[in-house]
């Protein structure tokens, strides 16, 4: 495949079978450690300056994970939606995000689902605000106008966090190099969690960037093409905000409406 490459699973292994999200040990310590400390600081503190100035009544969170982006920004917040659902496939995630919000004082709704399913099956409703942090990049790109237009739909201002990827040709050399070479890096911030982060969540999400034969987890581009993709789904007020430095790429903030 490419020496680099084997030589950091060599080091590390990667239990590229396992779902990252399904048993999320090694997410868990990944997106509460490294350069994600600093990342979701800024984010939490981006979503809660969001709510207070907006005041919304209701929240949708897709792809929530366990709530750590949601839940600080809840707890600083002058304002909490008096409604807030939450959609998120992973059971363990969800449950973690649901059991993280039982202080704040709002009413919580969970749907155990990914965005494509809850979208199919939902009636009408409407809500004041919507957030994506680092989820959207898991929709496959065939589906992925589609969830964008039901936001639309469904909801008055949308919020997305995800990184600037730079366009690259995938399954050259030089890009499975660029990416091992940015996940050395990330991997070097972990300390005693760097087996279990690079093992249980890194390598996998890695594999499956340059391996058909393991399940893919993300599809991340240029926040231009969040913006083209958000253009399409018929949002007209788009607005992309450097959000803070990071080791894979620099994270944006993106307010659509
Ligand atoms: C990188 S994590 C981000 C979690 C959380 N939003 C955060 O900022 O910490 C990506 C999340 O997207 C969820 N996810 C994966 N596929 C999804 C889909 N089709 N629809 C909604 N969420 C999805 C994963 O289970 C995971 O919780």
């Amino acid at each position: 495949m490419n020496d680099s490459l084997d030589a950091l699973l060599a080091k590390y292994g990667a239990d590229a079978d396992r779902p990252v999200y399904d048993q999320p040990a090694a997410f868990t310590a990944f997106v509460r450690g490294g350069g994600n400390v600093n990342l979701y600081e800024r984010l939490s503190e981006q979503l809660a300056a969001g709510y207070d100035e907006a005041q919304p009544e209701s929240l949708l969170d897709i792809g929530c994970g366990d709530g750590l982006a949601l839940v600080p920004a809840l707890e600083s917040a002058g304002h909490v939606p008096s409604r807030i659902d939450l959609v998120e496939p992973s059971a363990a995630l969800l449950d973690a995000a649901t059991k993280q919000l039982a202080d704040v004082n709002t009413e919580v709704h969970a749907w155990q689902q990914p965005a494509q399913e809850f979208f199919a099956r939902l009636g009408d409703r409407h809500w004041d605000r919507a957030q994506a942090t680092f989820s959207l990049q898991s929709v496959p790109i065939h589906d992925r106008v589609s969830v964008l237009k039901a936001l639309r739909e469904h909801t008055d201002v949308l919020t997305i966090a995800e990184f600037d990827v730079p366009v690259q040709v995938e399954g050259t050399p030089e890009q499975v190099q660029s990416l091992v070479s940015r996940y050395e890096r990330g991997i070097a911030e972990y300390g005693d969690d760097a087996q279990l982060v690079a093992q249980g969540f890194l390598l996998p999400v890695l594999l499956g960037q340059v391996d058909p034969n393991v399940a893919r987890t993300n599809w991340e581009q240029p926040a231009a093409s969040w913006v083209d993709q958000l253009t399409e789904a018929g949002f007209t007020e788009i607005d992309v905000e450097p959000l803070a430095d990071y080791w894979w790429a620099p994270a944006v903030l993106i307010t659509a409406a």
